[in-house]
């Protein structure tokens, strides 16, 4: 299985992970053969990326830390949230029941239990693929990221699930922010940019009065675009004016709008990112936030096209697990059958390295 650019797929693609439109429910399922009708109305429906089975991608397995059916439930719970706050002019937790709270929580406990039990915490960001999806897939990255930086820096239980919950409900104010400024596809005018930051007040605003959910919580919903230097938004804060928990749900939430199509932007590949996130590091992102996230990340997850130094080409089938830059890849030669590829662990051919990513082959 491989992610490829919808612009790149052909007619007769065999897709790998099912799609679902805005209202959830199933476009096209898992091993359905894409169709010319298929392929246009995905494109219709702004879906930029999809999963395929292909003889490129044979052996490349993409397991998700945390599967696609927790991960739908989150989203019909997150969906009901951010629907039940549109048209709403009070900014307050009115509508949101705290049943729905209560199940929320019941669902992010149940990842951390899947955490707990998982031997290795590597996580793929393995998006469920839909229409408007982004607000659902990014909340849901950012809570499952940040729990497992939490876990690595060795945080209870008890503050996993309040991190957990904070990161998941960060953005649920942006179901105030006006759609035309949200889902806007050029550069933010400076009043609209206002308004979008204001989205941090507008989640604090609908949640605060919610019992059952930590003044722990809510700080990280008021705090996640704070930055180390007092750059960050809304109070500037500085330093250890910023607690731990928020500073990881911070690092997770750059990381992942860095690597998910955006209604602005296209995904970013992971290298790419970590490198972007290198550069803020010093002096607005927690340091050893940021040495986690590199734990907790696949470099080169598995189906990500490389150039290698010496000019030849392949697909990365599995990372070392010590070594994120030299992981196992198929050699792939445009004059050979496909199915004689040459597996290499780049552990074993030192001579060898990744050059950069690649979109798709030359
Ligand atoms: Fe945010």
């Amino acid at each position: 299985m491989r992610l490829i650019n919808i612009l790149d797929v052909e007619v007769g693609s065999k897709i790998a992970k099912p799609v679902y439109d805005s209202k959830l429910s199933l476009l096209i399922n898992k091993n359905a053969t894409l169709t010319e009708t298929l392929l246009n109305k995905l494109k219709q429906a702004d879906i930029r990326h999809l999963y395929i089975e292909d003889e490129l991608s044979k052996g490349v397995i993409l397991e998700p830390l945390i599967s696609d059916e927790i991960k739908l439930q989150a989203f019909v719970i997150m969906k009901n949230i951010y629907e039940s706050q549109m048209d709403k002019v009070e900014k307050t937790a009115d509508t949101v029941r705290e049943s729905t709270i209560r199940e929320l929580k019941d669902l992010v406990d149940d990842i951390i239990t899947e955490i707990y039990s998982s031997n290795e915490l590597k996580y793929y960001s393995t998006e469920l693929m839909g229409a408007e999806m982004y607000h659902y897939n990014h909340a849901v990255e950012v809570m499952i990221l940040s729990m497992l930086i939490g876990k690595k820096m060795g945080l209870d239980r008890e503050r996993l699930l309040k991190l957990g919950m904070g990161a998941v409900l960060a953005d649920i104010g942006k179901s105030k922010v006006p759609s035309e400024i949200l889902n806007k596809k050029g550069k933010l005018e400076p009043a609209e940019f206002e308004e979008m930051k204001r989205h941090v007040e507008y989640s604090y605003h609908i949640l605060k009065d919610l019992v059952g959910l930590s003044s722990l919580s809510r700080q990280i919903v008021l705090l996640h675009h704070e930055k180390l230097d007092g750059s960050g938004y809304p109070n500037g804060f500085q330093g250890d004016q910023i607690p731990l928990l928020v500073r990881i749900a911070t690092v997770c939430d750059i990381f992942s709008a860095i690597v998910s199509d955006r209604t602005y932007n296209n995904r970013i590949s992971v290298d790419t990112a970590i490198e972007i996130l290198r550069s803020a590091a010093p002096t607005k992102l927690d340091q050893d936030v940021f040495g986690m996230l590199l734990q907790v990340v696949d470099i080169y997850p598995p189906g990500t096209l490389v150039e290698l130094g010496n000019g030849q080409y392949g697909i990365v089938i599995r990372s070392n697990l010590n070594s994120p830059t030299r992981p196992i890849l198929k050699l792939i030669s445009k004059n050979e059958d496909l199915n004689e590829y040459k597996e290499i662990d780049l552990m074993e051919e030192l001579t060898l390295f990744i050059k950069k990513v690649i979109p798709k082959l030359p």
